[in-house]
């Protein structure tokens, strides 16, 4: 049985009732239409945890004005099922008066990690995703916190917070589920037409290739503007291919260092994202 609740009292409640009993606690921030990515994040959080709790609520602070929020998937009932069926002990979906009550007036701003890539594009998002997180942390005080390495950039800074704010729990990466043709699962895929959806799996093989020449011995830097081209040929409009350091996303340097290839595009009216380590 998978409990839903919506309001941070009863939450507080049902964890509370836990770590009295001595139970790790980890917690699954999603924004719902949920997949097998998702799904998998819940397994590696049950692996490590006694308790998982999800967090379902799609936060308007991190969409610009421009941006799909409105459109965005919102598909509780089968979230709740699936969630049920892999025996999640409970989700928790406040709604966006309750997180953002009127009045409220303070956000998180992060650099390092989030510096460039995404926010070039979106420069609105690591702020929004950074506060929500927080809350949300605040609100389970979780001991353990699963996170995709899908948003890899978002990882980082999720990371970055927990360590500079000494929030006492540990973040936990987990590896990007692809379907068979090797998309990575995301909400957005369903945006994709037909033909869209074709194209699409071209971002990871264009990845793959790519860290294939860099381990090679090519140089990062123009491999990944290669593999821009590419994409910009085969009809994505590209906001960016980089390879950069897989522990600080700064600019590779040095050979030897951790190499991560990230990449984000747009077919058209959808944004895909993706990246792979090297
Ligand atoms: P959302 O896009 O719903 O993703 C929730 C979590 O699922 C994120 O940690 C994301 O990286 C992970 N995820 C998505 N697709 C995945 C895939 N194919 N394989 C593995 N993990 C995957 O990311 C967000 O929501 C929001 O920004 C959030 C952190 C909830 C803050 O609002």
């Amino acid at each position: 049985m998978t409990r839903v609740v919506t309001t941070v009292e009863d939450l507080r409640a049902v964890v509370a009732e836990w770590r009295g009993a001595g139970e790790l606690v980890a917690v699954v921030p999603t924004m719902g239409a949920l997949h097998a990515g998702h799904l998998h994040l819940v397994q590696a959080a049950k692996e490590r945890a006694d308790r998982v709790v999800v967090t379902i609520f799609v936060n308007p602070a991190q969409f610009a004005p421009h941006e799909d929020f409105d459109r965005y998937p919102r598909t509780l009932e089968t979230d709740v099922a699936a969630l049920r069926d892999i025996g999640a002990e409970l989700a928790y979906a406040p709604t966006a008066a309750d997180m953002y009550p009127s009045g409220h007036a303070t956000s998180l701003a992060v650099t390092g990690p989030a510096e460039g890539l995404e926010t070039d594009f979106r420069p609105h998002f690591f702020g929004g995703v950074a506060t929500v997180v927080a809350k949300l942390f605040l609100r389970v005080l979780p001991d353990l916190a699963f996170f995709g390495e899908k948003d890899y950039q978002q990882l980082l800074v999720v990371k970055r917070m927990v360590a500079d704010l000494d929030m006492p729990m540990e973040v936990v990466g987990v590896p990007t589920v692809r379907e068979e043709d090797g998309l990575a699962l995301s909400s957005r895929n369903a945006y994709l037409s037909e033909e869209e959806r074709m194209l699409a799996p071209l971002i990871y093989a264009e990845l793959q290739a790519a860290a294939e020449r860099i381990v090679a011995g090519d140089n990062p830097e123009e491999v990944a503007a290669a593999s821009a081209a590419a994409l910009t040929r085969a009809g994505f409009a590209v906001d960016y291919v980089a390879a950069r350091n897989a522990e600080t996303l700064a600019p590779v340097r040095k050979a030897g260092e951790p190499v991560r290839l990230l990449a984000a595009a747009r077919i058209g009216n959808t944004r895909l994202i993706d990246n792979i380590g090297v």
